[in-house]
């Protein structure tokens, strides 16, 4: 009787809640929803959710008193009507704390170039998820993830937050993170929208770059990842495109991002990124990022009284608000409210970084099988970069805070875009725990001399190099800083069983690329990058990543071998000329026939991998490749064939693209059948008048290759209809 009593007041309780609330009802669509809540908002609550705040002290303003300490940015929510506040952090390798002393020490992922280096979808998706928890867990809703800026600058301070130089490796992958974050009931945020591919004069760039090259390069990744993963948010960036600050272009926002493509979420400035207010709301954005950052409140009073004047339509102001509202609907924001103090289980995460890590590493070079060590070496020599104690993380807003402190504090910048931080996962420690017979020692690097001297008799040395850039920073140049090569060179000349570990965000030169035995590419690695190196260098882990970049032999080979603008000073404003187009990256060293140092895709293995039976099928107007992958080799491992396609007539931006890949795990002497699906704009270009991907009818050789540059590819030629596509390739 109690019980049924008890069922009848609750629901006599939810019907009233639907009654009065019937937004909250979850079998209406985000949609729906979004529309009933903004009904019954008053002008006043609407302009909340348009202007947010920022989550720490700023110049003269203290933070939002509601805000989580030291975050990112906060949007006061209509507690009237059940819809909470937004919660925001950084960024894409975990919970990222804004300055402070007492910062949230929380999981970091390697960075985003190693997570793309695996080409492993699902691994990505893993780590998003692993993040979006602690985001969760941490009293979040909405994380400012998702950065897919192409690699078109290597010496861009932000190219380890995003996922290197092709739009379908970049797009594809961040989409599983996007995914993986918003299976939390978080918002995830694709940024910085668009084109913001160096840090250089950020703030005061223009870049120049043609629609037709655009939407076949940096905004084909955007588009990919849009339409993947359908992220809550967007970001809008610092730099003006053509002319116009992205956050106030209409042809970004209004003609491309909602038109063209259709996107559903809402955008938001970067942090200072807001210019004006009646521009900027008719343009397409959506929502004032902490307001603090930028001259003006303009989405506060300045766009409600532009509402009034009808300089801003009232319809416009709506559905500025319907978007951010629908974004919350439909991310499960509003149905699973966040609350700081959630639990982690750090031990767990720390694997899912590791992983992505370990399968993230390049081998780069491996001559007479220096790598996997072997058991039995008597004298380890371990040289540079802290490797005694941590891993080196970038700098800026993306920084998350070890668990357990920084292993190396001090170290200049300590304050923006520092600190420097180590993570303190110690390879040296990893090392030693695996060669419990061997004497391992530890030189600091500085002296090439000395490292050479310390070097001299052991059975390996391991030298780590890295290089330390991060937001707002970039590389001065692609050289490893601070008298590395020379140390590198010298321990080389020393000792011929040198191997040497790269801790970078990007591509570095290598001058001593003769003289090293090895050469493995472990990025900025993470929580557990220590364990992660050491794992690999002893082949408890196969390396399986490969490049998501080229590394050039010299600057002179890029379309910028000097860096635009002047980083002392960044008041003036000044233009770069993206003249390379669409032919980013590889595209670039093929169109020119260049030869890089390493090219796009490579990746050695402590196996081989043969390729067989490349065959083609069309379906419904889709082109579909299949193919026989065989370890040929003694041991198991994880191979990336990659597919790429170049036209013989049809007239491209450069001579291939890469069409597709797989990553697949192969036991010694097993087989796997692959087959990929080919999107078509990847075969085709864009026109911008008609704004439709045209494919040219003829003949087009498919590449079934291990990287870009391999000489042993084995090809077959397809034929091609013509088609006329639109702007989404359907
Ligand atoms: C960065 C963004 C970041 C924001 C909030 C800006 O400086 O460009 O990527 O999300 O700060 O910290």
């Amino acid at each position: 009787m109690k019980l049924k009593l008890a069922i009848a007041f609750a629901l006599a309780a939810m019907s009233a809640q639907a009654a009065e609330q019937p937004w909250m009802d979850k079998s209406l669509s985000a949609d729906q929803r979004a529309e009933l809540a903004l009904k019954a908002m008053t002008q006043q609550e609407k302009l909340r959710w348009v202007m947010g705040h920022f989550g720490s002290d700023r110049d003269q303003h203290k933070k939002h008193p509601a805000a989580l300490p030291f975050s990112a940015g906060y949007i006061e929510g209509v507690p009237r009507l059940g819809l909470p506040a937004l919660f925001e952090t950084d960024a894409g390798l975990g919970v990222a704390t804004q300055a402070s002393k007492t910062p949230r020490e929380r999981t970091s992922l390697p960075s985003g170039l190693a997570t793309t280096a695996t080409w492993d979808r699902a691994l990505a998706y893993k780590g998003g998820a692993m993040i979006g928890s602690e985001a969760r867990a941490s009293g979040f809703n909405v994380m400012l993830a998702g950065g897919v800026n192409l690699l078109r600058e290597p010496r861009n301070g932000r190219n380890f937050e995003y996922a290197g130089e092709d739009p379908l490796l970049a797009g594809s992958m961040v989409a599983e993170q996007v995914k993986g974050i918003q299976s939390n009931n978080v918002i995830a945020t694709m940024k910085h929208y668009a084109v913001n591919d160096q840090e250089t004069g950020r703030f005061v760039v223009d870049v120049r770059l043609d629609d037709a090259s655009n939407r076949m390069s940096d905004l084909l990744a955007f588009q990919f990842l849009m339409e993947q993963a359908d992220p809550g948010s967007v970001m809008c960036s610092y730099n003006r495109l053509n002319g116009v600050y992205a956050c106030e272009n209409d042809y970004l926002l209004n003609q491309v991002l909602k038109k063209d493509w259709g996107y559903k979420g809402y955008v938001m400035t970067d942090w200072g990124a807001a210019h004006s207010t009646v521009e900027a709301a008719n343009a397409g954005l959506d929502q004032q990022s902490a307001w603090e950052f930028d001259k003006s409140a303009y989405f506060g009073g300045a766009l409600e009284e532009a509402v009034t004047n009808g300089h801003v339509s009232q319809a416009r102001f709506d559905n500025m608000v319907f978007r951010v509202l629908r974004a919350m609907f439909a991310n499960g924001v509003v149905d699973h409210p966040v609350a700081e103090g959630g639990k982690i289980d750090y031990a767990a995460n720390s694997v899912v970084s590791r992983i992505d890590a370990e399968e993230g590493m390049v081998l780069l070079k491996n001559a007479n099988s220096v790598l996997p060590l072997k058991a039995g070496a008597k004298k380890i020599v371990i040289i540079g970069a802290h490797a005694d104690v941590g891993v080196l993380a970038g700098g800026g807003s993306s920084l998350v805070y070890p668990i357990g402190g920084n292993a190396v504090p001090g170290i200049a910048p300590t304050s923006w875009p520092g600190p420097v931080v180590y993570h303190p996962s110690s390879p040296l420690k990893a090392i030693q725990a695996r060669a419990p017979g061997a004497s391992v020692s530890f030189n600091d690097g500085k002296d090439p001399v000395a490292a050479a001297k310390a070097a001299a008799d052991a059975d390996v040395v391991l030298v780590f190099a890295q290089q330390w850039v991060g937001e707002a920073l970039d590389a001065v140049s692609l050289s490893l800083p601070d008298n590395q090569d020379a140390v590198i060179s010298a321990v080389a000349k020393a000792n011929p069983k040198t191997v040497v570990v790269l801790e970078t965000s990007g591509p570095v030169l290598m001058p001593w690329v003769e003289q090293a035995a090895g050469i493995l590419q472990a990025w900025y690695p993470g929580s557990a990058g220590g364990e992660a190196i050491a794992r690999v260098l002893f082949g408890e882990v196969n390396p399986s990543g490969h490049l998501p970049a080229t590394f050039p032999a010299s600057e002179s080979q890029l379309p910028r071998p000097k860096l635009d603008g002047d980083p002392k000073n960044e008041t003036v404003r000044f233009t770069v000329n993206y003249h390379e187009g669409a032919a980013v990256g590889y595209k670039w060293f093929d169109l020119k026939g260049l030869k890089p140092l390493f090219p796009f895709g490579h990746g050695l293995s402590y196996t081989q991998f043969a390729y067989s039976g490349l065959k083609s099928s069309q379906k419904d107007g889709k082109l579909s490749l299949s193919f026989k992958v065989t370890n040929t080799g003694a041991v198991k491992g994880k191979d990336v064939p990659q597919l790429y396609v170049a036209p013989l007539n049809a007239k491209w931006e450069a001579p291939k693209r890469l069409a597709g890949w797989d990553k697949v795990e192969l036991a010694p002497g097993e087989s796997k059948e692959v087959s990929v699906t080919v999107d078509p704009r990847l075969l085709g270009v864009f026109d911008s008048k008609s704004k439709t991907w045209r494919i040219a009818k003829g003949g087009y050789k498919v590449l079934l290759a291990h990287d870009a540059a391999d000489a042993k590819a084995t090809s077959i030629t397809v034929q091609l209809p013509q088609r006329t596509l639109n702007v989404n390739g359907k």
